[in-house]
């Protein structure tokens, strides 16, 4: 397994610059709305600003998830297969797997991460929380399938996707990934995902651009990143957070906009912004009890149970994965 081997699936350069990197932030500024994927948020100072995020008051959605794991965990027990395997979609974190892992007494825990790092420390942690708990690591993109390992081949799976992390794909990117994970996790499966509401612009802007800026530190770190990784001169100091509902699409869109007129240089590339111009950082889509529905439909689960927080703010989903049918 590539795991134990330490090879890591990130490709580098002989300068040791990640190419997926390089190649999406150098099509993301050329294009004509300058984006760039949000994954690229993630490295280790933006992981700790996420983390940090989850505990300021504006940000609802990890309080409200972790209340519904934290309230409802006879109910988990009795509708999930017992002694399944637990396969979660990244890697754990440190507060909601263990409070599903408790709630339903798994066969075996399987996290898959693309960052061999943070699937390591996830998975000691949750090792040592759970002594005799059969932990199995997968290093690998869950963008596309995934072989699990053959120890839990026969098991009955539970994928675990928290966090409302499927409303940073578009659509059809969305359905991509849930028709992966069923492929993955196989017949009889059963798939917990996380979805955040729709609910009042204040509310949803107030989330995203918090009174302490800490999630205007997690936005501009992207620009940051691309300063110290691409060899880049983007005047940071230029930019500025911006986190806006986009009411056609239902998501809160973040993105960095110039305050001024600015040129700069990313990867011996020469790029420039108008004032007001903004490189689109961030989807976070919000859903509906139909629209949430919907979207496992299209992804071939067919939804068996919904729970939200008691401030109605967030939405875990229970659904199996549909059988195949060739009628409507
Ligand atoms: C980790 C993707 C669920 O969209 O709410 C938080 C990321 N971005 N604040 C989200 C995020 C800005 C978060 N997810």
């Amino acid at each position: 397994m590539a795991e134990q081997e330490g090879i890591a699936l990130v490709d580098l350069d002989e300068n040791g610059v990640d190419r997926a990197f390089r190649a999406d932030v150098l099509d993301g500024l050329s294009a004509k709305q300058k984006a760039i994927p949000a994954r690229w948020l993630y490295d280790d100072a933006g992981s700790d600003l996420f983390e940090d995020i989850t505990q300021i008051p504006e940000y609802y959605p990890t309080r409200a998830e972790t209340e519904i794991l934290t309230d409802r965990r006879s109910e988990f027990a009795a509708k999930i297969a017992p002694g399944c395997a637990v396969v979660e979609f990244g890697s754990g974190s440190s507060v909601k797997t263990p409070l599903l892992l408790k709630a339903i007494a798994p066969a075996a825990y399987v996290p898959l991460d693309i960052s061999g790092g943070f699937l390591r420390e996830a998975a000691q942690d949750l090792a040592a929380k759970f002594p005799g708990l059969p932990v199995y690591p997968v290093e690998a993109d869950f963008m596309r399938t995934v072989d699990l390992p053959a120890e839990v081949a026969a098991t009955p799976k539970l994928g675990f996707f928290p966090g409302s992390t499927i409303g940073n794909m578009v659509p059809r990117t969305a359905v991509d990934l849930l028709r992966s994970m069923r492929e993955t996790l196989g017949e009889g499966a059963q798939l917990l995902i996380g979805m955040d509401l729709v609910k009042g612009r204040d509310i949803l802007e107030a989330a995203y651009d918090d009174a302490a800026g800490v999630t205007a530190e997690f936005n501009l770190n992207l620009a940051r990143r691309i300063n110290r990784e691409l060899d880049g001169d983007i005047p940071t100091e230029k930019l500025r957070h911006i986190a806006r509902w986009n009411d056609d699409f239902a998501r809160i869109e973040m993105h960095l906009e110039a305050n001024e007129a600015i040129a700069f240089s990313v990867a011996g590339q020469e790029f420039s912004m108008r004032s007001g111009e903004t490189i689109h950082t961030e989807n976070s889509h919000k859903f509906t009890r139909r629209s949430s529905k919907l979207l496992l439909e299209a992804g071939g689960w067919t939804p068996q149970k919904r729970w939200l927080d008691s401030g109605k703010r967030f939405s875990l989903l229970l659904a199996e994965a549909t059988e195949p049918r060739k009628a409507p």
